[in-house]
């Protein structure tokens, strides 16, 4: 089986046909939503959260995001797999951007990366792509600003932050990006930038008119941290359920000595 490339998404856009991206942080997994179909994997930064434990992406660093990246490419058979640039890696310039998306493709072996930002980050995008690097953009609810957005909120609501997205979709894909995802928009702006641009547009609680939808696995699974998930999340399993039961039945099981069983043990 031959690997998705960015050419086989573009492709999808001029056919109408829809696809899910899913992020990984791991070999098993990455085996698991590849075997299913999945055509791109995203070892995201949100690994910052769900496999770190930090409070926010902020803190993630280049250093602890490889190591997933090479356990979920060597997992991935047929999936692109795109490694996130972390908070810090790549908005100094894009000569600082292109040395640690060379390091996320010759040391991770990642196929693509993704950045956050609009029209600010766009010279990074255009070096990249230049130097043969695809680049997925992310626009929107970029939780690596968290601290300058003043929380998790919708993006893009009114006149003027609506324009600014649209002008910062157009920018993007000017640069060369491949793809773009939209987090956590307006549907309707989501829509109209969905249309506008040639290039596959990726939604996270951006409305069902985008040419792709993303989720955080463990979000989509409903493995479940502290909190509410997002309006935007749909659980489509309850692995928190399943596993507390799994868990609880092997400790019972150990405390009243019938695991391991006769034919767990060998003779
Ligand atoms: O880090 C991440 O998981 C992401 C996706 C939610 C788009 O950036
Ligand atoms: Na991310």
């Amino acid at each position: 089986t031959r690997r998705v490339t960015i050419r086989d998404l573009a492709s999808a856009k001029q056919t109408g046909d829809r696809w899910p991206m899913l992020t990984a942080y791991d070999y098993l997994t990455a085996r698991v939503f590849d075997e299913a179909g999945v055509p791109v994997l995203l070892v995201g930064d949100s690994a910052a959260n769900v496999v770190y434990g930090y409070d926010t992406t902020v803190p993630v660093s280049v250093e602890e995001l490889l190591p997933l990246v090479r356990g979920v490419v060597r997992g991935a058979q047929r999936a692109l797999v795109v490694a996130d640039l972390p908070f810090g890696s790549y908005q100094g310039s894009p000569q600082q951007a292109l040395d640690t998306a060379v390091r996320f493709m010759k040391d991770g072996g990642a196929q693509a990366v993704k950045l956050e930002g609009g029209v600010r980050v766009a010279p990074q995008v255009e070096l990249l792509t230049s130097a043969g690097i695809p680049v997925m953009a992310h626009i929107g609810l970029t939780p690596q600003s968290v601290n300058t957005l003043g929380g998790y909120r919708v993006q893009g609501r009114g006149e003027e932050a609506g324009h600014q997205l649209l002008e910062d979709a157009q920018a993007l894909q000017d640069a060369g990006a491949f793809a773009l995802v939209m987090e956590v928009v307006p549907a309707d702006l989501a829509k109209k930038i969905t249309h506008d641009l040639h290039i596959p547009t990726i939604g996270i609680g951006a409305g069902v008119e985008c040419d792709a939808q993303v989720l955080v696995w463990q979000d989509m699974a409903g493995l479940r941290g502290a909190g509410q998930p997002a309006k935007f999340v749909k659980q489509y399993a309850d692995l928190t359920a399943v596993l507390t039961d799994a868990v609880g039945r092997f400790a019972s099981e150990v405390q009243a000595g019938t695991y391991p069983g006769a034919e767990h043990s060998y003779h």
